[in-house]
């Protein structure tokens, strides 16, 4: 671990949407993804991750993200280093109104990245910090372990309940997924912006 080095998102920029993989941008900058169920907090946290109220679009109606969005970050490591990557927002799933034929493809899509992302080094799985897993995440990390990347488990929304009950929770998810003692689940808050640091410790690690 790199306990002092300094770490901050100096800039974030939308590059592009793709659904298949002929779509995605070309290079070979390592990729970081973001996936949860609908509306558990994927864009506000990637906004707060990059200090950038508008980023990623936020919306209390789920299902609102309908394609693979790549960002280009910049992040900047202590006083002359930076390191680029594409940050990739997936679509939310497990939200049952958006119709089943939907949400078929959006698992087939999410599949084929995962499959096809030679650069992807780190899948983020976000959970509401306020509730166990669900069978839906508990079958996607699963999904997401198998391609063999390793999986982050973030969960979000940390604001909403007490200091106390964030490590209790925290604790009951790392139990949940049986994480790894190197890899227990993180809280963060992107309203306060909690966690942020250890999340951008974790994603150095990849250029490492
Ligand atoms: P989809 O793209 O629809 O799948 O949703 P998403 O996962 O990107 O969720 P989004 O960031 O749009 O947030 C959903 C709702 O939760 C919004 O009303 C946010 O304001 C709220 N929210 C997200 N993160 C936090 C958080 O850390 N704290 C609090 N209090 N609210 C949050
Ligand atoms: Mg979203």
């Amino acid at each position: 671990m790199s306990d002092s080095i300094f770490l901050d998102v100096i800039n974030a920029k939308y590059t592009a949407s793709a659904v298949w993989a002929d779509q995605y941008p070309v290079g070979d900058m390592p990729e970081v993804a973001f996936i949860g169920r609908s509306n558990v907090g994927k864009s506000s946290l990637i906004n707060s991750l990059c200090r950038h109220g508008g980023l990623a679009r936020i919306s209390s109606t789920p299902g609102k993200t309908q394609t693979l969005n790549f960002y280009t970050v910049s992040l900047k490591v202590g006083e002359d280093q930076r390191n680029d990557f594409f940050l990739v927002d997936l679509p939310g799933y497990g939200y049952a109104k958006v119709g089943r034929q939907a949400r078929q493809q959006w698992s087939r899509f999410i599949d084929e990245y995962l499959v096809k992302s030679s650069r992807l080094k780190l899948i983020c799985l976000l959970i509401d910090i306020r509730h166990p897993p669900m069978e839906s995440d508990l079958l996607a990390f699963r999904r997401l372990s198998q391609s063999g990347i390793p999986v982050q488990v973030v969960a979000t929304k940390a604001d909403k309940i007490t200091r106390m009950a964030v490590i209790k929770q925290a604790e009951l998810l790392s139990a949940g997924f049986e994480l790894p003692l190197e890899r227990q689940a993180l809280a963060y808050s992107a309203t306060k912006n909690t966690g942020r640091d250890a999340l951008l410790e974790i994603i150095y690690q990849i250029f490492k």
